[in-house]
């Protein structure tokens, strides 16, 4: 594990933003996997302006976002379809036929998993996959439990989950309970994997992530064992290590 600690949120989305930037340059045809949640804001707005300044081209790019909320409309502003666009696609020259988020809104889960496993396999698999971390530790949606999930599926949220959510809905009874994600296995796959964290409510999960034992019960555990992986920490998610 490569580990990068960065003086503040600025630097790392900076950091992160010219790590795709390499990745794009050098391949650009890459497929992306993209990540949501609060964390790689700032990435994005990086990309952005990259964007504006002509410095980055979008046009072969293929990107798999990591998951979306079950039965949660796209046009809701809280579903990750709707983030993705709001932060990035709609202000770059990405090609829509080549974006992919989970379709949370199917009534045939099963379909759609196996469906989005293909996909990313008809692409040639990931090149670099963005991650966030939730303070339990998951990645994506993949949530503590007694055993790593390989492929797409459908996930229970756990209540640290929709209580960490609550604060982007009106009340916790609008936070959705479950939702589509690509397992640990899809993530895994990726030849390049980059995870970002920040914040001191992230600390521990970032030192169980690098020192702790590899279970699924600390999700994101398992990336100890990929060959092809930096964090990208600002101090404070760094502290404990
Ligand atoms: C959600 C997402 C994760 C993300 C996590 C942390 O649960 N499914 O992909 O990493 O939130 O979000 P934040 O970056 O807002 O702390």
């Amino acid at each position: 594990m490569r580990i990068l600690v960065c003086k503040n949120y600025e630097e790392m989305s900076k950091k992160a933003a010219q790590m795709i930037l390499s990745q794009v340059t050098l391949k650009p045809n890459s497929v992306l996997g993209l990540a949501t949640g609060s964390t790689p804001i700032g990435m994005y707005k990086n990309l952005v302006e990259l964007y504006n300044n002509k410095l980055v081209d979008f046009s072969d790019v293929v990107t798999f976002n990591l998951d979306e909320y079950y039965q949660l409309p796209i046009t809701n502003d809280q579903s990750y379809h709707y983030f993705m666009h709001d932060n990035l696609f709609n202000h770059i020259n990405i090609k829509p036929e080549n974006i992919h988020v989970p379709n949370g809104m199917t009534d045939s889960v099963e379909a759609e998993c196996i469906a989005y496993e293909q996909a990313i396999n008809e692409a040639d698999g990931i090149d670099i996959q963005v991650l966030g971390i939730g303070t339990n530790a998951h990645i994506g949606f993949n949530e503590p439990t007694i055993s790593f999930e390989r492929g797409t599926h459908l996930v229970d949220l756990t209540d640290s989950t929709i209580q960490a959510n609550a604060r982007f809905f009106d009340s916790i009874e609008d936070v959705p309970k479950k939702a589509v994600t690509m397992g640990t296995g899809s993530i895994f796959k990726a030849r390049k994997i980059m995870l970002l964290a920040c914040g001191e409510g992230k600390a521990e999960a970032i030192y169980n992530t690098v020192h702790g034992k590899i279970t699924p019960e600390v999700p994101a555990s398992i990336l100890q064992f990929h060959h092809d992986i930096v964090l990208i920490l600002d101090e404070a998610a760094a502290s404990k290590l």
